[in-house]
């Protein structure tokens, strides 16, 4: 029995953006074999926002590269919208990675000599497109994440929450179908992880399905559905309810700073 079907209102079944069966993943080392994946079954459905939980060395990222099409699983199914990935030539699969999937990461990774919009636009210079609307796009995803004046910065000149607020942009450009950010705010301080989960959830809003790995329960907390890991399985996998709203809040605490202010002037 297929776990969790979900059914359109036109009483159509509904297809998973994502869908994992038994996906195993072995690294080797010389001769020692290291189990990093050890049979993985998962639904991921469209419109979804999941937190990946789970101690460090539970397989957290591995599996994000194989949902990434950043590598491929030794053993096991992956089907991406329908389509199985898991049979796709290198090529294919290069293709397949960047017209349908954005990346985020802890450690930002952009290019620090390029202004943030030519961070934004370098996804795109990869395929045919005309400078002008590679611009016009970029501007755009800038614009999602509230840095449209900051276009012409450099990374070094922005703040942590600022360069992640560019890399988001960045994994936007191509209009993905699936985000995925692994520990997107591994490197920044709290009230900066609230206005990235912010972001996150208003392009979710929007209909983007995104999958996260944190291992923070307050960053968790803002997804609807939490995945853990542990020993390269899944161990647990539950919906949250009622997620916290970033928006309310850091509007929350904003009143709070201003209470605070007119207690102490
Ligand atoms: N490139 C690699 N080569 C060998 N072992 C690896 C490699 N990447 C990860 N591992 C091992 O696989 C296991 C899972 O690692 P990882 O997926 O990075 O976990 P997590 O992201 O949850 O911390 C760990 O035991 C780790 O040491
Ligand atoms: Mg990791």
């Amino acid at each position: 029995m297929e776990q969790r079907e979900q059914w359109q209102a036109d009483g159509h079944r509904a297809y998973p953006l994502v869908r994992v069966r038994q996906l195993v993943k072995n690294y080797y080392l010389g001769h020692t074999v290291v189990p990093a994946l050890r049979g993985v079954d998962l639904d991921v459905w469209p419109g979804e926002l999941v937190a990946l939980m789970g101690p460090s060395g539970s397989g957290k990222s591995t599996f994000m590269n194989l949902l990434g099409c950043l590598d491929q699983p030794t053993a096991g199914r992956y089907l991406l919208n329908g389509v199985p990935v898991d049979e796709l030539s290198p090529n294919e699969l290069a293709d397949v990675r960047n017209r349908s999937i954005g990346f985020v990461f802890q450690n930002f990774n952009l290019l620090p000599w390029m202004s943030a919009l030519e961070n934004v636009e370098l996804p795109l210079t990869y395929m045919q497109m005309p400078a002008e609307e590679r611009r016009r796009r970029a501007e755009i995803a800038l614009t999602l994440v509230g840095l449209r004046t900051r276009a012409l910065h450099r990374p070094t000149e922005m703040s942590g929450g600022q360069q992640q607020r560019v890399a988001i942009a960045r994994a936007l450009v191509t209009s993905p179908t699936l985000l995925l950010a692994d520990e997107p705010t591994g490197n920044l301080d709290s009230q900066t992880s609230i206005q990235i989960m912010g972001i996150l959830q208003e392009l979710n809003r929007r209909g983007l399905t995104i999958i996260l790995v944190t291992h923070e329960a307050d960053i968790a907390s803002y997804c609807r559905r939490q995945v853990r890991f542990r020993d390269g399985r899944v161990v647990g996998d539950t919906l949250n309810p009622e997620p916290l709203q970033a928006r309310l809040q850091l509007t929350h605490d904003h009143n709070q700073e201003q209470e605070g202010r007119k207690v102490t002037s």
